[in-house]
């Protein structure tokens, strides 16, 4: 083998090397050529047989096919290896859905009540707590309903024995702070009530209410309304207008029954507000003295506001929300809209 022969070899083991689709291909081409029993280390022992003024010649261009091969070897393993990346990159198509992950989301009615606690705390209000079993004292005697009152009839209320029953409404926890604690006070107390009411699209045996009390020396109807009113704004939007009806509740005096503009339709009507433009929300007024005396305040010194606030209702207007069997109906596809 001459030096022409070689660098002929040197052409075609390029070429070759050109060739190889696949490292596995590059692989058969190094150890043909480099292998240890390859062409180039056979051409290397040769040379010993070969005229020693030859030699020189036939060394150079032998060493020429080893650094050549070489570099085009590690060349096309690099170009190789960088097209295996880029399609196992491509075997992730981006453009196809996640699989997706059942996510919980709070119950409107939740966040109704979170967020009123959030409001109501930047005007000073502390979350007071009671039973849902109360007694009749808290839950009618003290809040000064008569023995002959027609909501502690048994078409009303769930009694569970002599004295003992499903609270009606938030108001005993009124009772229960005041019992435990001197003026100022200044609460709001969310939970469950009870009533024997058939359920229909605006009626549930088992609702919720947000009772708020605020007793000091000088609590006015306009702090009232005032508290009311900024509470329905944060809540609502501050274009939602509030209405204050005359009313009564054996425990306030003067009592009132107040609405929300209706924020589904913005008072024009609709089926959310059944056309009237507003929704009631509940009852409030001014504390009765007689509830006072009973709890054991002055009702001389003392003054104070009571509201309740129909947690349901404010979740309705607020989310549109039909039918207040939706919220109890706990099917996902409705209550996750809410998250
Ligand atoms: N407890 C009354 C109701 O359930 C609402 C109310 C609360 C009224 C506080 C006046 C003061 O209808």
């Amino acid at each position: 083998m001459n030096a022409q022969d070689i660098v002929k070899l040197k052409d075609q083991a390029l070429a070759e090397a050109d060739l190889s689709a696949s490292l596995h291909d590059l692989e058969v081409v190094r150890i043909k050529y480099l292998g240890r029993k390859g062409l180039l280390p056979a051409i290397m022992e040769g040379l010993k047989d070969v005229p020693p003024a030859e030699r020189p010649g036939i060394g150079k261009c032998a060493n020429e096919l080893k650094q050549a091969l070489g570099a085009r070897l590690d060349e096309i393993k690099a170009r190789l290896q960088q097209a295996a990346r880029s399609a196992s990159r491509q075997l992730f198509d981006v453009t196809l859905p996640g699989a997706w992950r059942f996510r919980g989301a709070r119950h409107p009615v939740s966040q109704v009540i979170e967020e009123a606690i959030a409001i109501f705390a930047r005007m000073g209000f502390t979350v007071a707590d009671g039973p849902d079993v109360e007694t009749e004292w808290h839950n009618f005697d003290a809040l000064n309903t008569p023995a002959d009152h027609p909501s502690r009839d048994t078409q009303d209320t769930f009694w569970l024995g002599p004295g003992k029953l499903l609270r009606t409404q938030t108001s005993p926890v009124q009772i229960r702070v005041m019992e435990g604690r001197k003026p100022p006070v200044r609460i709001i107390a969310p939970g469950r009530c009870y009533r024997r009411d058939t359920t229909d699209a605006t009626h549930s045996a088992n609702f919720h209410q947000i009772e708020g009390l605020y007793v000091d020396r000088k609590v006015s109807m306009a702090d009232l309304k005032g508290d009311i009113t900024f509470f329905a704004h944060r809540m609502m939007g501050s274009d939602v207008k509030v209405r204050f009806r005359p009313h009564f509740f054996p425990f306030t005096e003067p009592s009132v029954e107040y609405d929300f503009s209706c924020h589904v339709c913005g008072g024009s009507g609709c089926r959310v507000c059944k056309n009237s433009g507003w929704i009631e929300i509940s009852g409030a007024g001014m504390v009765n003295p007689k509830v006072f005396s009973k709890v054991g305040y002055d009702p001389d010194t003392c003054a104070g506001y009571a509201f309740g606030m129909g947690v349901e209702r404010i979740a309705m207007i607020k989310y549109g929300i039909e039918d207040i069997r939706m919220l109890y109906d706990n099917d996902v596809r409705f209550l996750s809209q809410f998250g």
